[in-house]
């Protein structure tokens, strides 16, 4: 495994693997990695012949600056969590290296980046959108990874590789959570030990209304996962969503769209967490 800073050094090794008819797989993060990450770099290895990880703690997507100085930075503990997985590139590179200037381009992909986290973090997903098509134009993969987690940054990525017509596959990886259903992110080691206990109620809530769901409307349970977070001192709903799987808007009625989603964002211990749940997929 070779922990790579420059596009010009990458480019160089990569030209020499796509020239021998390498295919290459890319998984993209921002570091601190954790059990889920290491699910798509698994899901990258096994797919391709060369995977390549790049972690780099994006500027441009964070709207808060505090989070951005918080946000962990592990890259030599995330080096040996990476080198028994197969990975043959890890590339970390410098802001100064991603952005020589800064990135004026305006990604526009409404209605999907102006509800739930776009509507919340303002200019969030345009950052995401810079970052990550400066990574593609970096690595040119013939497949890239993204964790169903992060649910709206799937499907905007989705978009944005349609409408710039990356041939670039993009594939989904399931949420992977601890034992006790907590979504695995790397914003769970800000949690403290009673912060953690509180945290996991959000996924239970979440799988509580999957049950619901079978014999309730969508309004019912909206108005029960509301009343379930509001029970819990610790947690702050920011908002919780029933959605179209596809085009992220609200859905009445669950025969509306073949694929249905519940996505939740919730504050505990100012730390801002997010989940979601299928209730719906063909
Ligand atoms: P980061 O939060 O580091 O996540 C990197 C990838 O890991 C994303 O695709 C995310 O959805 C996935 N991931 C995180 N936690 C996961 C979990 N518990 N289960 C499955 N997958 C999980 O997302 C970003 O970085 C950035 O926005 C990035 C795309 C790298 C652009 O800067």
């Amino acid at each position: 495994m070779k922990v790579i800073y420059l596009i010009k050094d990458l480019q160089a090794e990569l030209s020499i693997q796509k020239s021998q008819n390498k295919k290459i797989g890319f998984v993209p993060t921002m570091g601190a990695l954790h059990e889920g990450h290491i699910s798509l770099v698994e899901r990258s290895v096994k797919e391709n012949d060369i995977t390549v990880v790049s972690i780099f703690v994006n500027p441009t997507q964070f709207n808060d600056k505090n989070d951005l100085l918080n946000y962990p930075r592990t890259l030599e503990t995330d080096c040996q969590l990476l080198a028994d997985t197969g990975v043959s590139y890890v590339f970390a590179p410098s802001v100064e290296e991603m952005y020589p200037q800064p990135d004026t381009r305006r990604f526009d992909y409404s209605p999907l980046d102006t509800v739930m986290e776009g509507a919340f973090r303002q200019g969030h997903f345009n950052g995401v959108c810079q970052i990550v098509s400066k990574l593609f134009d970096a690595v040119q993969p013939h497949r890239a990874y993204f964790g169903e987690k992060d649910f709206q940054q799937l499907t905007i990525i989705r978009e944005m590789a349609r409408q710039l017509k990356y041939d670039i596959e993009i594939t989904g990886c399931p949420i992977v959570r601890e034992k006790d259903g907590l979504a695995m992110s790397s914003r769970n080691t800000r949690l403290s030990i009673a912060g953690r206990e509180h945290a996991r109620e959000i996924s239970h809530i979440l799988f509580k209304s999957r049950t619901l769901a079978v014999n309730h409307s969508i309004d019912e349970v909206l108005q029960t996962v509301k009343e379930d977070i509001a029970a819990v001192p610790a947690l702050r709903l920011e908002y919780f969503e029933i959605v179209n799987g596809d085009t992220l808007q609200k859905v009445r009625s669950w025969d509306e769209a073949l694929h249905v989603v519940g996505c939740i964002a919730v504050f505990c211990e100012e730390v801002r967490l997010i989940d979601n749940v299928k209730y719906r997929e063909l």
